[in-house]
């Protein structure tokens, strides 16, 4: 039988049986006024786990992100973030498009931001030259650095920067609770630090769709307005947010043993003569270069797919590999048997 083994990413996972079970039997009701107690125990977990007082459910985690750039700012305001974040990249420009915000960015090669870097940006509106920086985003993890954790201590420290310029602090934390798995501590050590969190449910965490959005009681009220003006207040999602329940409960406690596999993953592949780009600190993310001998990006990915290994060819001869729930410890190892094949070719 043919190999079947996802690497593109974290978003491939499917819900677990627990999941399927619990959205069968949800109890549902009118979201968009307030009714669906499904939903409502999943946002009032999420705000208890983050330390904050409120949280909306979203169907992305791009309307997530969105929905907080729309209510922390005004159009004509700036905001900075980083040059290879998600938000920044791969968003469709929804900040500039949606919220009529200029972007300033923001060096985040190895992940989090350099508090001088935040310093040498930030236009104050005293300058009537500049459209005044009011927001912050940052993301940790950081997909494109190779999954790059930030740890506590570097974070509050950007944040206080941040702070004491008057902006407010937005994280993209998608996958903020592999930065928690990785330093094995509290993710309020990184939302009390910001304004609002944005945590994806249906990445590692498995839920099949959604995200939720944290914040203040104040900031999550115009959060909500903007979620319905974007197309996002649904009715009986309390059968979605069934399985995002269980995702934040439970699915978060499990992805060390994501990390365990990336770090397998990563020395077989060095093991075999792949060029891995080396990180600080691994997560859930192998970024390496394309093998010499076959150059294309897009040829590799196609011959290792054709093989039943599917990867991630991600620009500029960059190839992405993600563990996730789906990958087991004989799953890399088959996986990087293949790709030694492939290679040779
Ligand atoms: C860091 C980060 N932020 C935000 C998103 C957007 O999430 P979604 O695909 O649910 O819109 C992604 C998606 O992969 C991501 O990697």
């Amino acid at each position: 039988m043919k190999d079947n083994l996802d690497f593109r990413s974290d978003t491939v996972t499917k819900p677990t049986d627990e999941m399927r079970r619990a959205m069968a039997s949800a109890d549902v009701g009118d979201d968009v006024l307030g009714d669906d107690p499904t939903v409502n125990e999943l946002q009032d977990y999420a705000a208890g786990l983050v330390g904050m007082e409120s949280a909306l459910y979203v169907c992305s985690g791009t309307m997530g992100n969105l929905t907080a750039i729309l209510a922390h700012t005004q159009r004509g305001d700036g905001i900075m973030m980083g040059a290879k974040s998600h938000t920044w990249i791969n968003e469709c420009g929804g900040a500039a498009g949606f919220a009529g915000v200029m972007p300033y960015p923001l060096d985040d090669e190895t992940g989090i931001p350099t508090v001088e870097s935040i310093r040498s940006s930030f236009q104050s509106s005293g300058n009537v030259h500049h459209a005044p920086t009011t927001l912050l985003t940052l993301e940790n993890t950081h997909n494109r650095s190779g999954g790059i954790p930030a740890d506590s201590e570097t974070f509050s420290l950007v944040a206080g920067e941040a702070r004491s310029l008057g902006l407010k602090i937005h994280l993209d934390g998608a996958r903020i609770f592999d930065a928690v798995a990785f330093f094995k501590n509290d993710v309020k050590e990184y939302s009390l630090a910001v304004d609002s969190i944005q945590i994806c449910l249906s990445k590692g965490l498995c839920a099949p769709m959604g995200s939720v959005l944290c914040g203040s009681a104040e900031f999550i009220g115009r959060a909500r307005k903007y979620r319905k003006a974007l197309g996002g207040g649904q009715r009986q999602s309390g059968i979605a947010a069934a399985a995002g329940l269980i995702a934040l409960r439970d699915m978060r406690k499990r992805l060390s043993e994501d990390h365990s596999n990336a770090a397998l993953l990563a020395d077989l592949l060095l093991g075999i003569g792949i060029d891995v780009e080396p990180v600080p600190r691994r997560t859930n993310m192998v970024y390496f270069r394309t093998p010499p001998a076959i150059r294309d990006e897009a040829l590799f990915e196609r011959t290792c797919a054709k093989r039943g290994v599917r990867l991630l060819a991600s620009g500029k001869g960059r190839i992405r590999m993600v563990t996730h729930f789906g990958i087991d410890e004989p799953s890399v190892r088959r996986a990087v048997d293949i790709i030694k094949e492939v290679s040779a070719q």
